[in-house]
């Protein structure tokens, strides 16, 4: 069989698999587009991880109570952990984890827009466990179907931990609802600043959306951006209502005809903006980054030592 008629039957047997939903492994045959843009999705995610540490950790040494300090810890801890699966993930994919980080230190690759803003009070640590991470649950949800196997599967626990990063979020803010004049402030100041950005975490409008069409057809995403958006809003307003806090749109109203939320419009200069480097924090993430990045190099050598030491004892044992 000619070259041409080969890859064509390898496209035929890709299509099929995708559509009767059996998972796409590593050493399954796919197109080198579907592997770039999972590599693309997978690493960018992985990067969110662990660059999302950096906010909430800025506030583990003044958490309020012992008890908010030791779930704070444990997040974080989680966040560290779900970087390590998602980079385990791309790395299926034939990149290396060096590449990776290269991509994320000198801003060649991305991670979300939402972890360039700042954590100003307690309150945000409180938005950003029940907003940012309620965002991402429903978008991560939705992963858990992707095609592609080990990223569905790295989902499933990700997003068991995700649910407990929203519900202590969650209960920080009822305390703060509950308390005093000045916490009440605290916390509809926290959401005046992270509601419209925790809306453009769901990505641009599907009609300005470069890779859904294709993302979709291969079912890595089973929603599009505004579906998912959309979903969050419908669930977050309740919330809301039930913390007596304010939503900063004026527009947000129930709509019975469509069964949703009607909501006022996204400020994508905003989103471009912080997406393409120019964010309150975006600077101060990445010279964080590369601080750990140089000061974990001497782990890096330690364990790569090893390593080829025990790959030298396995070799000698052989022979
Ligand atoms: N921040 C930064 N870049 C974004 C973005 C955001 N919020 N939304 C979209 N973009 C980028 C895309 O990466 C793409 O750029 P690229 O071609 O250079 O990769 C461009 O904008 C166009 O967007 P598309 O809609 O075409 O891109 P996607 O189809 O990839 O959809 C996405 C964007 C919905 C974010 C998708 O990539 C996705 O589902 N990613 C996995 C989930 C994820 O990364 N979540 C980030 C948060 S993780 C988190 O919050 C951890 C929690 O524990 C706190």
């Amino acid at each position: 069989m000619d070259n041409h008629n080969n890859i064509h039957s390898l496209e035929a047997k890709f299509e099929a698999k995708i559509d009767s939903e059996i998972k796409i492994e590593p050493k399954d045959w796919m197109p080198e587009s579907y592997r770039k843009t999972l590599i693309r999705q997978i690493s960018q995610h992985a990067h969110s991880e662990v660059v999302g540490m950096l906010p909430e950790g800025n506030w583990i040494l003044r958490a309020p109570s012992l008890r908010r300090k030791v779930a704070l810890l444990a997040k974080v801890q989680d966040e560290a952990g779900h970087g390590l699966y998602l980079y385990s993930a791309a790395e299926t994919l034939g990149i290396s984890r060096e590449e990776l980080y290269q991509q994320l230190l000198t801003g060649k690759a991305k991670y979300s827009s939402i972890f360039n803003y700042p954590t100003l009070s307690w309150a945000d640590i409180g938005a950003i466990g029940w907003l940012v991470d309620g965002a991402a649950i429903m978008n991560q949800v939705m992963l858990t179907r992707t095609s592609y196997g080990p990223y569905a599967r790295a989902m499933v626990r990700i997003c068991k931990e995700e649910s407990f990063h929203q519900r202590q979020g969650y209960e920080i803010l009822i305390s703060l609802s509950r308390g005093n004049a000045e916490q009440k402030k605290m916390l509809q100041d926290a959401m005046d600043r992270w509601w419209w950005p925790a809306l453009m975490m769901f990505g641009p409008h599907d009609s300005a959306s470069t890779h859904s069409e294709q993302s979709i057809k291969w079912k890595i995403k089973r929603k599009s951006n505004d579906e998912l958006r959309q979903d969050f809003i419908d669930a977050t307003v309740l919330q809301a209502n039930y913390l007596g806090v304010n939503i900063p749109d004026p527009k947000l109203k129930w709509n019975e005809e469509r069964g949703h939320y009607d909501f006022g419009d996204i400020d994508w200069e905003e989103f471009w903006n912080v997406v393409n480097g120019n964010g309150p924090c975006n600077k101060q993430r990445i010279k964080d980054r590369k601080k750990a990045y140089e000061g974990g190099e001497w782990v890096r050598e330690a364990a790569m030592a090893h390593a080829e030491k025990r790959a030298k004892r396995k070799e000698e044992k052989v022979a």
